[in-house]
């Protein structure tokens, strides 16, 4: 909780303003119950003449002095509300700023953990965490801190007071508050129990959500739209409970609260009025004086319990909160990359071996080298490792064992920007962002040209479809926007590949969802990009892997054939039969 003080830290100037209110807030309460009290039955009603002395007021003028003590008591009241306006004016600026600077630092947070972190992570739960809890957590900074100041002053102070004016009151009033704290510190591991449930069934429900929107075709194909309101229900109940609990759990808090401050009351109440009757030095006006005390106290006593309920709700979404921040990404960039700038784009796998679970692994110990500037293809049936090779050489995992090299360098001692700079991928799932179709093809280079946009979309192809868009280049695709198709999609990642001009190009099924014209027509464009750099080609439609400096087979997590189109066919094996199956399907469609 400490650790969230320094996001308000901005703002100090203003908080000791605040501070400043609440003291005289606090303040101008202790001087309300004597003026009501003392002042107005003591000495005024009771025609107190030491009082009129000290004021030089004549005993027939002491209606003067309720006049004065009423507007005291009216301006008292009426500065506390200016004081209460302003200081809600000052923490509405401050507040939202605070809980925006929070969302950012775990976005960014976010942004530099790895690709695992994601693939382990439940959407509904990031959400939660980045939306709500942000909120949650700066709920007892604003709502409960600086009130606390005024608080704690009031009941303190009160508390003095009430024991100068007389103990046995006092200690009447007071006894029970020892158990009433015990209580109230016993409960708050339930509470906190009871928060970290709520979460949890928010989580899913964002969860369910975000499902529904992204795979809404799905949804809707299958028909399976009553399933999942049914799920929804479920989880949305599930919600409504937890938060009954909460609320049922806080109205017992409340009720035990309410029950000892009305105990306290009538106890008063009780000796006080046996005092009253029985012995001589106790006066109606004192009695009534130290009664607007307690109840005076209340408010601050309920404030407390309030404060005990949110310090537990702030601590447990902080402890949410700081685990992305504190999350330690699993690839970390070397301290002091060495300077890279990639020549020729040479790679090398060496020993090479890595599964997501490290005791499964996908790829085992495995060794290729791969020349600058050269084309390489990779086949193997579907889920052999090939997408996984890939992702390991623009480095989004680390290998478990063995090493990369570029151009000689290990992967490891090249800083992610010089790394990546040089690396562009299509890869097998395209993500379109929300915006206009050249801010998604000038994705990795925004600073690009409009020239250089449309040229790189003319080479994948694209530029065709891209002008019968209503409004061309400038049509907002992605979420809230036109949608694409499949092949459209691919050609905007080729082009957005091409745009970045990278010496080493990754192409993962990059034409896999295009027809026959059109894949002729971009691995044409292709032939010519080729050109001076290292190109990885994934494909299961072999025919466009035929021009392949070199080719290697993949099954199993190892290297099990390589070499030239010609080579692998005359040795009969694996990529002879893959060859001959696909040829021989086309050939029944009637394609080749
Ligand atoms: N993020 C991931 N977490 C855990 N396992 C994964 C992950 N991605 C892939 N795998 C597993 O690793 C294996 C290799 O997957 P990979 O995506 O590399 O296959 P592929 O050869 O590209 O297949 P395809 O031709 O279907 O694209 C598969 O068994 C897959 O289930
Ligand atoms: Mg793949």
């Amino acid at each position: 909780m400490l650790r969230i003080l320094k996001y308000f830290k901005p703002f100090i100037p203003q908080i000791l303003f605040l501070l400043l209110c609440y003291l005289v807030t606090a303040a101008l309460n202790l001087i309300w119950p004597y003026l009501n009290g003392t002042v107005l039955y003591d000495q005024i009603l009771a025609k107190d003449k030491s009082f009129a002395d000290s004021f030089g007021l004549t005993s027939d003028s002491f209606i003067t002095g309720l006049a004065f003590v009423v507007i005291a008591m009216i301006l008292t009241k009426l500065i506390t509300q200016i004081i209460s306006i302003i200081q809600g004016i000052i923490s509405a600026t401050i507040v939202p700023k605070v809980v925006a600077d929070m969302k950012s630092v775990i976005f960014e947070s976010m942004g530099q953990l790895s690709l695992s972190f994601f693939n382990n992570s439940r959407t509904g739960s990031l959400m939660t965490r980045v939306l709500s809890d942000a909120d949650r957590v700066t709920d007892f900074f604003t709502s409960i801190l600086p009130y606390s100041v005024t608080n704690i002053f009031t009941i303190i102070s009160t508390c003095i007071i009430m024991f100068s004016m007389n103990i046995k009151l006092s200690v009447a009033a007071l006894c029970l508050l020892p158990i009433l704290s015990f209580i109230s510190i016993k409960l708050m591991p339930n509470l906190f129990h009871l928060f970290g449930k709520r979460h949890r069934t928010e989580r899913n429900l964002n969860a369910c959500i975000n499902d529904n929107i992204t795979g809404a075709r799905v949804v809707k194909a299958f028909g399976q739209e009553k399933r999942e309101m049914k799920a929804f229900d479920n989880y949305n109940s599930a919600i409504c409970d937890a938060e009954i609990e909460v609320v049922n759990f806080h109205n017992r808090f409340t009720a035990m609260y309410s029950f000892v401050e009305e105990v306290a009351s009538l106890a008063v109440w009780a000796v006080g009025a046996y005092l009253v009757l029985y012995t001589s030095n106790m006066k109606m006006g004192v009695l009534i004086t130290f009664s607007s005390y307690v109840t005076q106290l209340k408010e601050p006593l309920n404030f407390l319990s309030r404060a005990l309920r949110t310090w537990t709700d702030s601590k447990n979404s902080a402890e949410r909160m700081f685990e992305i921040i504190d999350a330690k990404p699993d690839i970390l960039e070397k301290e002091n990359p060495i300077k890279f700038n990639m020549e020729k784009g040479s790679i090398e796998l060496k020993n090479l071996t890595f599964g997501y679970d490290p005791n499964i692994p996908v790829l085992k110990n495995m060794n290729l080298q791969i020349e600058g500037g050269k084309m390489l293809g990779i086949v193997g049936r579907s889920g052999a490792g090939k997408s996984t090779l890939v992702s390991l050489i623009s480095r989004l995992y680390d290998p478990q064992d063995g090493e990369i090299l570029i151009d000689g360098v290990n992967i490891k001692n090249i800083s992610f920007n010089d790394l990546r700079r040089h690396i562009s991928m299509v890869s097998q799932e395209t993500y379109i962002f929300m915006g206009t179709v050249a801010e998604n093809i000038a994705y990795a280079k925004p600073e690009a040209s409009k020239a250089e946009i449309i040229r790189a979309a003319r080479l994948a192809s694209a530029h065709d479809f891209i002008c019968k868009f209503p409004d061309g280049y400038d049509t907002v695709i992605g979420s809230g926007g036109k949608s694409l198709s499949g092949g459209e999609r691919q050609r905007l990642s080729i082009a957005r590949a091409i745009l970045a001009d990278p010496k080493i190009l990754i192409l993962d099924e990059a034409t896999a969802s295009v027809d026959t014209e059109t894949e002729k027509a971009i691995q044409k464009s292709l032939n010519y990009l080729i050109k001076d750099r290292t190109t990885l080609s994934i494909a299961h439609r072999l025919s466009t892997l035929r021009n392949a400096d070199k080719l290697i087979v993949i099954d199993n997590g190892k290297i099990i054939e390589q070499g030239t189109h010609p080579e692998l066919v005359k040795r009969h094996g694996t990529y002879f039969k893959l060859v001959e199956l696909q040829t021989k399907a086309l050939a029944m469609k009637g394609i080749e």
